[in-house]
C-alpha cells in the first residue's frame, strides 16, 4: 500500500503531525509518500492509495498557500479517492477543515477518517493522537 503524506506548514507544528503520521504508516508496513505542498509530485500523490493532506488553519480559517495551490491541482481527480485531513491550528474551531471536507466531498472524495485538528504544538498525547488516526485512516 501506499500512502502520500503531504503538508505545509510555518512553524513546525503541522509538520510535527506529519512526522506522527508518517511513523505510523511506515510502522504498519505501507510505503510512504512524504512531502511539502509546495514540492509535491501531483502524480505520485494520485497514484496513492490513500492520500493524507495537512495544513495549518491560516488567513481567516483559509489552507496555508501553498497547500491551497497543491489541493487546487488535485482537486477535479480526487474522485474516488481515499483522502483524510489534519493540521494545527490557534483560535478558531476548525472551520478550515470543515470547509475543506466540503470541498473533499464535492470532489467525490472518499472521507476515510474525521479531520484531524491539533491546537497548536501537538504534545505527547496528540502525537499518539496522530498516529491512531493515521492507523485507523489507512485500514
Ligand atoms: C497569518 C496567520 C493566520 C492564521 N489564521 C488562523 C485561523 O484563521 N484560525 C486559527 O485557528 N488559527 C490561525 N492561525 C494560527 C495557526 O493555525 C497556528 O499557529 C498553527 O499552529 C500553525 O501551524 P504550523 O506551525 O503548522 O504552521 C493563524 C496563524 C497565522 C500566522
Amino acid at each position: 500500500m501506499k500512502v502520500a503524506v503531504i503538508y505545509a506548514s510555518t512553524t513546525g507544528n503541522t509538520e510535527a503531525m506529519a512526522n506522527a503520521i508518517s511513523d505510523a504508516v511506515k510502522a504498519a508496513g505501507a510505503e510512504v509518500i512524504f512531502s511539502t505542498a509546495d514540492s509535491a509530485n501531483k502524480d505520485d500523490v494520485l497514484s496513492s492509495d490513500v492520500i493524507l493532506l495537512g495544513s495549518p488553519a491560516m488567513g481567516d480559517e483559509v489552507l496555508e498557500d501553498s497547500v491551497e495551490e497543491f489541493y487546487s491541482g488535485i482537486e477535479g481527480s480526487l474522485n474516488g479517492k481515499k483522502v483524510g485531513i489534519f493540521g494545527s491550528y490557534d483560535w478558531g474551531d476548525g472551520q478550515w477543515l470543515r470547509d475543506w471536507t466540503d470541498r473533499l466531498n464535492n470532489a467525490g472524495a472518499v472521507s476515510i477518517a474525521e479531520p484531524l485538528m491539533v491546537h497548536l504544538t501537538p504534545e505527547e498525547a496528540d502525537v499518539e493522537q496522530c498516529k491512531a488516526w493515521a492507523a485507523s485512516a489507512i485500514k
